[in-house]
């Protein structure tokens, strides 16, 4: 087995210019759990230089708009006490690549039919009677139903 790589202590200040995060934000991810630090005899958090991987991690996720949950539930497979090594990640990637998936399903959706009809309901624009006559689309439910999923082809013939 391969030796784990060296981890070095970072102080909170330290991984806070590196991650580009806040300290009141490093802290709040250590609230819910995405990281762990250690403490100095003198009380003070450090946190092993692995843990920029992590929070870049949870940074770019929630940008991407996976929920704090979804990222605490990847990280926590992650092992504790030693640097996670490349397979590590790869163990946790699955999860996050199917839930970044269904979100570029829907940008790419949203980015094909800016201008078109979404299927929502409004019927205000002209080519909604093409392709959502009568809010047809509404048996579905809810929503930008062309969003989320469905075709117009769905409902009948365009
Ligand atoms: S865009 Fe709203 S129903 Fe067509």
């Amino acid at each position: 087995m391969r030796k784990p790589l060296p981890d070095p202590l970072l102080s909170i200040g330290e991984l806070a210019r590196r991650t580009g995060l806040s300290v009141s934000a490093i802290r709040f991810y250590e609230t819910k759990g995405l990281v762990k630090p250690l403490r100095t005899s003198g009380a003070q958090r450090r946190f092993p230089r692995s843990d920029i991987r992590r929070l870049s991690f949870a940074l770019i996720a929630q940008q991407l708009g996976l929920s704090l949950e979804e990222i605490a539930r990847a990280l926590a497979g992650l092992p504790q006490g030693r640097a996670p090594s490349r397979q590590d990640w790869a163990r946790i990637s699955g999860q996050v690549r199917a839930a970044l998936d269904t979100r570029i399903a829907l940008l790419e959706r949203t980015r094909e039919n800016l201008d078109g009809c979404i299927g929502c309901g409004c019927l205000s624009l002209d080519r909604c009677a093409l392709y959502n006559p009568g809010d047809r689309a509404s048996r579905a439910g809810a929503g930008p139903r062309f969003l989320l999923g469905d075709r117009a082809s769905d409902f009948g013939e365009v």
